[in-house]
């Protein structure tokens, strides 16, 4: 009987590690548990959305593809917490009470396609902040009503980004010049903030005018100032 209980013992350890080997992906159950007042399914979601967390969960299943946190009061994003979920495409922390991140927060999420921080408290994006996200198509970043800047470069490394989201923030300058230049861009949120239009942010300017085409249905630019100067700059340039 004892031979046998480690016989099988042993079998699930060379089950384990047979599939490790194979590169599948080891069940939630394996890995660490899954965190309080959250609900983690067999494709590796874990849903918390409005669980009034004021911390970031703890016991996340290291192999966690979505991770939604929305709704709660997270202030704080732990970089080596996070950076453990190494598969992870899916992160949803809007309407939290972020005030900071920073180029150690996402360093080591190079699966993330989809990345929400709307509904928060930053204050400024820094450079490199989404260096590591080689893959991130999708980011929105909107409705952060103290976010008043960006750093030129925040967006180079995100060659696969097609839709970036800034709108409703307190932004009044924004250097196009690396969005111009990411080959997947396809989409840009602009409206809702306080740009300051004048002749050293023109590209700016037609890029707000553009954007009204863009999103339809959304509200258009808030400043009559700069839908003039924008229609200026759109009429001047030879199309
Ligand atoms: C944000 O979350 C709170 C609950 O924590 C909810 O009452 C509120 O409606 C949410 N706001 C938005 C904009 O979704
Ligand atoms: C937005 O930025 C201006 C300065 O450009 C500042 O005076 C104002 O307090 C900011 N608004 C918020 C909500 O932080
Ligand atoms: C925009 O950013 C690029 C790269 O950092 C820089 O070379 C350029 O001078 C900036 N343009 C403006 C108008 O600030």
């Amino acid at each position: 009987m004892r031979v046998l209980a480690e016989a099988s013992v042993q079998c699930l350890r060379l089950a384990f590690l047979l599939m490790v080997a194979a590169g599948a992906a080891p069940s939630p159950a394996l890995s660490a548990g899954c965190p309080e007042r959250c609900v983690c399914d067999e494709q590796l979601v874990v849903q918390c959305a409005g669980q009034r967390l004021s911390v970031f969960p703890v016991d996340l299943p290291l192999a966690t593809r979505q991770l939604i946190l929305s709704d709660n009061r997270i202030g704080e994003l732990p970089p080596l917490q996070l950076n453990y979920l190494s598969d992870l495409v899916y992160l949803d922390c809007s309407n939290n009470s972020l005030t900071e991140i920073s180029e150690s927060t996402f360093g080591n999420l190079r699966k993330l396609a989809y990345l929400d921080l709307s509904f928060n408290a930053l204050a400024r994006i820094e450079d490199r902040t989404f260096g590591a996200l080689a893959s991130l198509v999708m980011l929105r970043l909107t409705d952060n009503p103290g976010l008043s800047e960006i750093h030129p470069d925040a967006f180079a490394e995100n060659s696969a980004l097609q839709v970036l989201d800034v709108s409703r923030n307190n932004l009044t300058t924004l250097n196009v010049s690396t969005l111009v230049a990411l080959p997947a861009l396809r989409a840009l949120g602009l409206s809702g903030n306080p740009w300051r239009c004048d002749c050293d942010t023109e590209d700016l300017c037609l890029w707000v005018h553009i954007e009204g085409f863009k999103f339809q249905g959304e509200r258009r630019v808030q400043s009559g100032r700069a839908e003039h100067f924008c229609l200026t700059s759109l009429l001047s340039t030879k199309y």
